[in-house]
């Protein structure tokens, strides 16, 4: 059997001797947005760190482990807590939560994270609605032997981010009253922000926001199915735009200051995806 294929059913193992619980949607929590998990009707939570051979993150603001509850009485898996490239993984590893939420039977998949504004028209604070995105020095995480079990070798990627998924968005946003921002998500490596000249080749590039996941995660889901939407909270623009500085704790105070609206937001869509 292949390598990959060989590690996740065996992490699935692992997990599913802790929890049988069958997800319809899965979430991934980007930087600063983990405490949304803390807001569900919890069934079980398992520590990353507890799953047999699972990549275990490291980023200070990411808590490591899965929490499965219903939000608002639609099955659930959250994962409080993603694996980056930038943390020395394999590519492989780095989607390995995110295929194992699927193998686990989410079908549909909400993909958050934090972001830093490109598009000159957006604001500290906004969160924009994915449409697309590009991975920029990022490494496919399909390369290496397809996993036929659960995709095909070539799969199509014209709509990543499901139309259907992008409607339900737009209609709750404004039912809630937020002034939701759309545009394409690019992926670089990091760990280290982008310089000026980077952010302007994104720009021309057609990017809006740039941050250091996501794209993957929404490879390796589209690959094996699952229909996925995504929400970028812009926690500060990006390098060259902003005029100070860029650091971490920017980041987490923004996405702690819009935190309430980003859970209303990710509950009215749950629902109704
Ligand atoms: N660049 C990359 N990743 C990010 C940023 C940024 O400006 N802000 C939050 N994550």
């Amino acid at each position: 059997m292949n390598r990959i294929y060989n590690k996740l059913n065996k992490c699935l193992m692992s997990l599913r001797e802790k929890t049988n619980f069958k997800p319809e949607i899965a979430l991934i929590l980007g930087s600063g947005l983990g405490d949304y998990a803390d807001g569900i009707c919890v069934e079980k939570v398992v520590e990353y760190a507890d799953i047999e051979d699972f990549p275990v993150s490291t980023v200070s603001g990411h808590k490591g482990r899965f929490v499965f509850g219903f939000i608002d009485g639609v099955p659930a898996v959250v994962m409080q807590g993603r694996v980056h490239f930038y943390e020395g993984y394999e590519m492989s590893d780095v989607v390995l939560p995110t295929r194992l939420m699927g193998m686990m039977g989410a079908k549909k998949l909400i993909l958050t994270n934090a972001a830093g504004g490109v598009n000159p028209n957006f604001k500290s604070g906004d969160f924009m609605m994915i449409t697309d995105h590009i991975a920029v020095g990022v490494p496919n995480p399909l390369i290496g032997g397809n996993l036929d079990e659960l995709g095909v070798r070539f799969p199509d990627m014209s709509e990543v981010y499901s139309r259907r998924m992008q409607g339900i968005i737009k209609s709750e946003a404004q039912k809630l009253g937020l002034d939701i921002r759309e545009g394409v998500y690019v992926q670089l490596t990091g760990p280290s922000y982008e310089t000026p000249a980077e952010v302007r080749m994104i720009r021309t590039l057609g990017g809006d926001a740039v941050g250091m996941s996501t794209a993957c995660e929404a490879i390796a889901a589209k690959h094996m199915g699952m229909e996925i939407c995504g929400i970028s909270c812009i926690t500060n623009m990006a390098a060259g735009i902003s005029a100070g500085e860029l650091n971490h704790s920017e980041v987490q105070e923004t996405a702690d200051r819009v935190a309430e609206q980003f859970k209303r937001l990710i509950t009215a869509i749950a629902v109704r995806i």
